[in-house]
């Protein structure tokens, strides 16, 4: 990996920082039902330089950590870190995560410039259980009683803020569930 001058992190750029969000609220399976859990969170992104794959393909590395906690008591009930990257020439943007269920994916778009009305940045990247892309891998267990089959995320950044949200499509309980989560953020 290079030294971190002058790296181009494309949309990236916006994220890196350390963002306190307490707006955050989770849809999570129960047996018998949904369970909702209101939360705070800090998601530190840091810049990781670039690299180069094959020879050929450059991307630009930005590592977060998230570690979020339930208004209810306080708990770390989520903790999540990857890296996001940006190949700049084929304008691809990659999100790679892992949480500490034996769960973790790759998701992933073509990228193409999009603001909102308030000139905020938009990125988004999905991952799905049969998508050659952009993959999910997960213990055989979690196959087998929580199998992840789908993840979108939606990001909005600009002016010191950001939103996200994220649908995690699970098979769980017999049945299809939704597990949501979104925050509203803002960089310290
Ligand atoms: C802010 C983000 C997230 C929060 C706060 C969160 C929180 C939760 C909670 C509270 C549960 C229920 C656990 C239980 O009842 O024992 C759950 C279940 C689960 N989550 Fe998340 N989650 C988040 C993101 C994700 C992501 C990104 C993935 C995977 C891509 C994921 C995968 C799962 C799976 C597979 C389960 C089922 C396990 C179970 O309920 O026993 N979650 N999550």
């Amino acid at each position: 990996m290079s030294e971190i001058t002058d790296i181009d992190y494309g949309p990236l750029t916006d994220l890196i920082g350390v963002w306190k969000g307490d707006k955050g609220m989770d849809i999570a399976p129960e047996p018998d039902g949904t369970e909702e859990n209101p939360y705070y969170e800090t998601i530190t992104y840091t810049e990781g330089g670039d690299l180069t794959n094959a020879e050929s393909q450059v991307l630009s590395v930005v590592h977060y950590r998230q570690i979020v906690k339930r208004k209810s008591n306080d708990e770390v009930f989520h903790d999540e870190t990857g890296y996001w990257l940006w190949d700049a020439r084929e304008q691809v943007i990659m999100h790679s995560l892992v949480i500490p269920r034996a769960v973790c994916l790759l998701a992933g778009a073509n990228y193409k410039e999009l603001r909102d009305k308030d000139g905020d940045l938009i990125i988004e990247v999905s991952a799905g259980i049969d998508d050659m892309d952009w993959g999910i891998i997960q213990s055989p267990f979690m196959k087998k009683n929580a199998r992840t089959t789908g993840f979108t995320q939606k990001i909005k950044v600009g002016k010191g803020k950001m939103f996200y949200s994220e649908t995690t499509m699970l098979d769980i309980y017999g049945r299809v569930f939704e597990h949501t989560d979104q925050n509203e953020l803002i960089k310290e």
